[in-house]
């Protein structure tokens, strides 16, 4: 089945779907996204990614050009062109296409592009074995809770995680906390059991995959704590990991080489792993 895309108002064959060349998007990163899951053809957090996708365009002060209930017809419709039964959807809005200027074009109308494609499942022994991250300076904007296609800090940090044969790089604040990873949230578990992330600030990204686990520990009763952590706090931690609609949840094993606790996935995140498989397949 070939792919489709919905570019600007109409569905079009892949490699014809284009953007203008002075799309804002593309000269200034104006613009945000979205990527959600799809499982066995349906949307996994729609709702708290819409939430999130109009947070994002509220504080670009850019309008969605359709809404929602049209978006959801024009997401669907492209998981069906696509014949995508189980992956992503990639949604992202620009500020639209006008001569450049860094201010607001006064005329330019938001460019809605929606993609999907199959991605998932992610290779199985990630999850089963853990993953690596290395850490590194946190050198993005300070607005880092608007979903930005702005990105090439991220690109720059995960391509680093590449070289370095590590999953992920786990970026450090000018206090020496970790905020983020490039594309996932960051967790640990202390030794009292008690399950850490960062607060919600401007320093990192409200991760829904990060929502769905709060809901999911709050069912079961975990202990939850949102602060700040440092990396000397994380590699003494009982267990780390990471969380993101790509990668669901992925027990962290080694920090900048060093093992976190016994090198092997721990207990809480395997169990919180598959507390959330179950949780994004129940959508379906
Ligand atoms: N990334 N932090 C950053 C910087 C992210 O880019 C993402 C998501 C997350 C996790 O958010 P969520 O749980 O809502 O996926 C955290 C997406 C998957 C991406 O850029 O591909």
């Amino acid at each position: 089945m070939s792919r489709v895309a919905y570019v600007g108002g109409q569905y079009l064959p892949h490699r014809q779907a284009a953007v203008h060349i002075e799309d804002r998007g593309y000269q200034f990163g104006d613009g945000v996204y979205e990527v959600i899951a799809v499982v066995r053809g349906v949307l996994v957090d729609e709702d708290r990614h819409l939430a999130r996708l109009h947070r994002s365009l509220t504080e670009l002060r850019i309008n969605l050009p359709m809404g929602d209930g049209a978006l959801k017809i024009v997401m669907r419709e492209v998981i069906r062109r696509n014949g995508v039964d189980t992956g992503i959807v990639y949604l992202q809005v620009t500020r639209g296409v006008a001569p450049r200027d860094h201010a607001f074009p006064k005329a330019a109308k938001p460019v809605l592009v929606v993609t999907s494609r199959r991605s998932r499942p992610a290779d199985p022994r990630l999850g089963r074995d853990g993953i690596a991250v290395i850490t590194i300076r946190d050198i993005r904007w300070q607005r880092c809770d608007i979903k930005s296609v702005a990105l090439v800090a991220n690109v720059l940090g995960k391509q680093q995680a590449r070289e370095a044969g590590a999953y992920e790089a786990w970026q450090i604040d000018r206090e020496g906390q970790v905020t983020e990873g490039t594309s996932t949230n960051a967790w640990i578990v202390t030794s009292d059991n008690t399950v850490v992330t960062r607060a919600a600030d401007h320093a990192i990204l409200n991760g829904v995959t990060r929502a769905a686990i709060f809901d999911i520990m709050h069912r079961e009763g975990y202990r939850l704590v949102e602060r700040s952590f440092t990396v000397e706090e994380a590699k003494a931690a009982r267990e780390a990991f990471l969380t993101s609609t790509t990668a669901d949840l992925l027990p962290v094993v080694r920090i900048d080489g060093d093992p976190v606790a016994d090198g092997q996935p721990g207990p809480l995140s395997r169990k919180l792993r598959e507390a959330y498989l179950v949780h994004a397949a129940a959508a379906a």
